[in-house]
């Protein structure tokens, strides 16, 4: 790639990071403590959620929500092929199966038929679903094609932050909603994720089972007056928060905001310019009384493997969300093929879908050049 490129991706900080990390530094306490607790409750108040316990990524965080469904073992779990491979991984180290289900076009995610035409070959025990790219689904809908109740719907809300639908932040009534605070995501720390829930119980057990399932943690065992015991009643993971973790997140989520308006100015001003570009599908839409956040922007294009190759040469790069779990190697394996050949519209969908650069940081200039290059790339197809 040459020096010119424009990335696909450039993760945001607030100016106020650097003196934030610093004075955790100083501090002389670096693991969860005073900072994570601030941080959970700063995005509880921004998502409007009674309860926030920030966890190690959104991978983790899954893994424990399903865990702390105490589903029998092998327990069949809906999952959106169209996914990243550690919602599928979560729901395999929890000890269930995935289901895979297939997705609506419109919106790249599934729809209530969808689900319910996964639910009929199987008896779900409980369901991941998926706002693919930053599009809210409609958790109750989806529950009840699923013939399950909220307790068991598992939200990978890793595209989520910002996004709302009839008014509803994405996190704010979950049962069981997982961000993601990844380098490439809308609120980057670099690593971290969250797990936001109305249920109090459920935000007891992951924060125990997010250090290991003991007791108390250590910030708890070692303040003044604190003691040194402490029990396992729940096994849990090492996916805890670290207070340098979350004292970027606090500085990022004051930002966060702006970040958002900016990625709604990009995703208009690329609307405008590759609107009518032959064999282009602009994003997924049905937006009616939908937030959506924008994580990425998802075009659909034949040919698309030569197309990315071309805008490439041209300086722009992109990337592609996702390659389905129903194509990869170890869950082909475990699923079987006639599990994986059970979502045709997602296999014929992914073989189109291309990301193109979507961040706050992404000037005119360089959405213009993405413009110019994908424009030249389809008319010379014409
Ligand atoms: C849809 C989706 N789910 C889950 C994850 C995993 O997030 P993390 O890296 O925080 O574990 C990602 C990250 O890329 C993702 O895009």
């Amino acid at each position: 790639m040459s020096r010119t490129t424009v990335p696909f991706t450039v993760p945001s900080f607030a100016g106020e990071v650097s003196d934030a990390v610093v004075k955790v530094l100083d501090s002389g306490w670096v693991t969860t403590g005073p900072q994570t607790a601030a941080f959970e409750q700063d995005f509880a108040d921004f998502l409007g959620a009674p309860h926030v316990v920030a966890v190690a990524s959104c991978t983790t965080a899954l893994e424990l929500c399903l865990r702390a469904m105490d589903l029998p073992p092998g327990s069949q779990v809906l999952t959106p092929s169209l996914t990243f491979c550690g919602a599928i991984n979560a729901i395999l180290h929890a000890g269930h199966r995935p289901v895979l289900v297939d997705i609506d076009e419109d919106t790249l995610v599934p729809s209530p038929e969808t689900v319910a035409a996964a639910a009929a070959r199987t008896t779900p025990r409980a369901m991941i679903v998926q706002n693919q790219g930053g599009y809210p689904v409609d958790v109750p809908a989806l529950a009840a094609a699923a013939g399950l109740d909220r307790t068991r719907v598992v939200e990978d809300a890793a595209h989520g932050p910002g996004a709302a639908r009839e008014g509803r932040p994405v996190g704010s009534e979950s049962f069981a909603a997982c961000f993601s605070f990844y380098a490439t995501k809308n609120m980057p720390i670099g690593e971290g994720g969250a797990i936001a829930t109305v249920d109090q119980d459920l935000a007891d057990r992951v924060r125990a089972m997010r250090l290991h399932g003991m007791s108390k943690d250590s910030w708890k065992r070692y303040l003044p007056g604190g003691s040194w015991r402490y029990d396992v009643k729940d096994i849990g993971l090492k996916a805890n928060m670290t207070d340098i973790q979350a004292s970027i997140g606090r500085a990022q989520l004051a930002a966060l905001p702006a970040w958002q308006r900016a990625r709604g100015e990009l995703v208009a001003r690329y609307d405008e310019a590759l609107d009518g570009l032959p064999g282009l599908t602009l994003p997924q839409r049905k937006l009616d009384g939908v937030q959506h956040a924008w994580h990425l922007y998802q075009v659909r294009v034949p040919e698309r493997d030569a197309l990315i190759a071309e805008l490439e040469a041209a300086g722009v790069a992109t990337s592609v969300h996702f390659i389905p779990a129903s194509q990869m190697t170890s869950y082909r394996q475990i699923l079987g093929a006639q599990e994986c050949e059970r979502v045709p519209v997602t296999d014929r969908v992914a073989e189109e879908l291309l990301s193109l650069p979507l961040y706050p940081g992404l000037s005119p200039d360089g959405q213009d050049r993405v413009v110019s290059a994908l424009t030249e790339a389809l008319r010379a197809r014409d």
